[in-house]
Order: structure tokens, then sequence, then C-alpha cells
């Protein structure tokens, strides 16, 4: 049995989704969510899921080993960031080499980078005159939204949608190719 550790910033869908996906597998559990910010929802789904959570701030995370020694400590096997919105520093990198993903709202490497998150990725879409948009699900390297792509999954973008239309069909994409694609990467792991 893997042992997942889920970062997240803000509601914690995503980080939801995983969790009960892989509470019914035997391959792999979320054992530790982590968070930057002590008022995001994903800890309150974190009490409800009865997963251990930690909140940490810029410089234990940047100037210390303490979050690496965490995981290790939980003897974390695999990293997950859900809508995780700061860079991974080195030392946690190489900790976990090949062993953390990511999920992009978009088709990288359409919109992604600093500062593209959230409904602002699902605006650029629908301002580029974009015909499509989907998920990128991705190595995390030192640098936003690039490194090497693991899936990507494609939703129609029409003349009708709105970003929170496109948002809707996105999350649906999310919520139904993260935990698979996640499970696929862990199963290398052996
Ligand atoms: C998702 O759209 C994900 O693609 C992006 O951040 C969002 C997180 O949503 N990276 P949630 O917190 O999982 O609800």
């Amino acid at each position: 049995m893997k042992k997942i550790a889920i970062f997240a910033s803000g509601s914690g869908s995503n980080a939801e989704n995983i969790a009960a996906y892989f509470a019914s597998k035997n391959t792999a559990q979320v054992t530790l969510i982590l968070s930057n910010r002590s008022d995001a929802p994903v800890l309150q789904r974190a009490t409800r899921l009865g997963i251990e959570s930690v909140v940490f701030d810029r410089d234990t995370f940047y100037h210390s080993d303490k979050i690496v020694d965490l995981l290790a400590s939980h003897h974390i096997d695999f990293v997950v960031l859900a809508g995780f919105l700061w860079l991974v520093p080195d030392n946690l990198l190489r900790a976990y080499p090949d062993k953390i993903v990511n999920i992009h709202p978009s088709l990288l490497p359409k919109h992604g980078g600093k500062g593209m998150y959230g409904d602002r990725v699902h605006r650029a879409v629908i301002e580029s005159g974009d015909k499509e948009s989907g998920i990128t699900i991705h190595r995390v390297n030192e640098l936003y939204d690039s490194g090497s792509i693991i899936a990507q999954y494609r939703i129609p973008v029409t003349s009708d949608d709105t970003p929170e239309t496109v948002a809707t069909k996105v999350h649906a994409l999310e919520y139904k190719y993260f935990p698979i694609e996640i499970e696929k990467e862990i199963a290398k792991l052996r």
C-alpha cells in the first residue's frame, strides 16, 4: 500500500475526490493533506475524511527541511498537488524525483504559468477564442506548469460557453481522470 500526500491551497474538491477514490482501493491511500493556508476549506474536508492535515508557512516551506522530514516520517511515497499555488522547492523535488504530479485546468502549454489558476485560466480560454480546453496532468519541476506531461483530456468550447461553464466541464474531467492517472503513476513505483 503506497501512501499519498496532497498539497492544496483552496477548496480541495480534487483532494477529496482523490481520497475517496483510493479509500476503496488497496493500492494506495491518501494519508496526509498539507496546505499553505490555515483558512483553506480543504482542511475541513481533511477533518471530515479523517485524514491528518498540516498547515505550513512560507519560511518553513522554502527555508527548512521540515516538510521533507514530515513526509519521510509519514512514509509518503507519492505527492499530489491539487490546486496548490506555490512553486515546489528543490529539497522536495529531490526527495520525490518524478513522484510529484500537478493538475492544471487547461491544455498546457496554453494558459499556464505564474498567476494562471482558477477562473483566470477559463477566462483566458474564452478571450482567446479557443475551440477546446481541458486538463493537463504533469510531473512537477522547479517552474510553474512546465514539467513533463503525463496526460491531457479535452472538452469542446463553444460560443455559448462562459468561464463558469468551461470550469464546470473541466472540473468533471478532473474528477474523472486525475485519480486514475495518479494510480497509473503509482503502479510504476513498484
Ligand atoms: C483545479 O481546477 C485544478 O485544476 C487547479 O486548481 C483547481 C483546484 O480545485 N490546479 P479544488 O481546490 O480541487 O476544488
